[in-house]
């Protein structure tokens, strides 16, 4: 059997699914007219579904104006051209180009040479956007796939504030944005940046339709877990049993069992509809002394 590939998003957002989205094919209906997504994070889910309509939401104003950004090119090249001369311009090391560090750095600092390496043009990349409106978005880009863990991260006043990461833009990087824009221009994406009940009111959705949600996950503990309480867990369920009232069909995943901790709340929930174990690349991603863990998605569908 010939095997698909699967794309990974060019914002390698935090516990992205995209390792998962064999396992969760598997649970997703066969034929979806809109594809509903109201946490999209970077994306790797919708990049690999099909369906005739996408709607994407995330609550992160950055992560949605990166997603439209890199959407808004019809073809990779002009988007390269752009990135690549700003590369240039900070002297970045660049392997794809092959632009590589220097011998004797990668001697020096076997593990962290390409830090080292960017640290510098880093800084200055970062000053740039800070002093500036933040309306450059290509520099946002390239602060997030040179940063620390290529993550996003603002202090108080809005400031962008993580360090160099010990990484460049590779081949990986080409590649993901190569496939994003070309499926992104297929797909055509209505983008949303709003909490997920607004947008999901903002939605004419059918029986036709199927919405795939990854909210954060009350008990596991990522940046944006940080901000999510019980109460939301329960605000998001009972929306859920509304749209089962209306024969929509929705697919959530879910951590319920974490280093010893229980979302007993959201299983008990979920015992009414049908919950699927997936096999998870978290406990890598994380925290790989985790003992205990259980990812789930849950269906209101067979
Ligand atoms: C688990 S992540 C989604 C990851 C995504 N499935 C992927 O593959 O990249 C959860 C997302 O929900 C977003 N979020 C948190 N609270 C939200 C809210 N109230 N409404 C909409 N999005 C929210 C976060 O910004 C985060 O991007």
């Amino acid at each position: 059997m010939k095997k698909i590939k699967q794309i990974r998003s060019p914002l390698f957002y935090t516990g992205d699914k995209y390792k998962l989205i064999p396992e969760l094919k598997k649970y997703f209906p066969d034929k979806i007219d809109k594809f509903v997504e109201p946490f999209v994070g970077g994306g790797s889910v919708f990049l690999n579904i099909e369906a005739n309509e996408f709607y994407e939401n995330d609550i992160d104003k950055n992560i949605i104006s990166i997603h439209k950004y890199l959407s808004s090119f019809a073809n990779s090249e002009d988007l390269l051209n752009i990135l690549l001369s700003k590369i240039d311009e900070y002297e970045f090391s660049c392997s794809y180009k092959g632009k590589t560090v220097p011998d004797e750095l990668r001697k020096k600092y076997v593990k962290t040479y390409f830090a080292k390496y960017n640290n510098e043009s880093y800084k200055q990349l970062k000053e740039k956007y800070n002093n500036s409106d933040r309306t450059d978005i290509a520099d946002l880009y390239l602060l997030l796939i040179y940063g620390f863990n290529r993550m996003l991260r603002f202090n108080q006043k809005g400031e962008f504030n993580l360090p160099v990461g010990n990484v460049d833009f590779n081949q990986n990087v080409f590649d993901s944005l190569t496939d994003y824009i070309k499926l992104t221009n297929k797909k055509n994406p209505h983008w949303s940046n709003t909490d997920y009940k607004e947008f999901l009111s903002n939605i004419n959705i059918k029986e036709s339709d199927f919405i795939y949600l990854d909210p954060p996950y009350l008990i596991t503990s990522s940046e944006y877990n940080k901000r999510w309480s019980q109460n939301d867990d329960i605000e998001l369920c009972n929306l859920l049993d509304a749209f089962d009232k209306k024969n929509i069909s929705f697919a959530m995943s879910n951590v319920i069992d974490y280093k010893g901790k229980e979302n007993t709340e959201l299983l008990k929930w979920a015992e009414k509809y049908n919950i699927h174990s997936i096999k998870s690349n978290y406990i890598n991603y994380h925290d790989n002394t985790i003992k205990t863990f259980r990812e789930v998605l849950i269906t209101n569908y067979e």
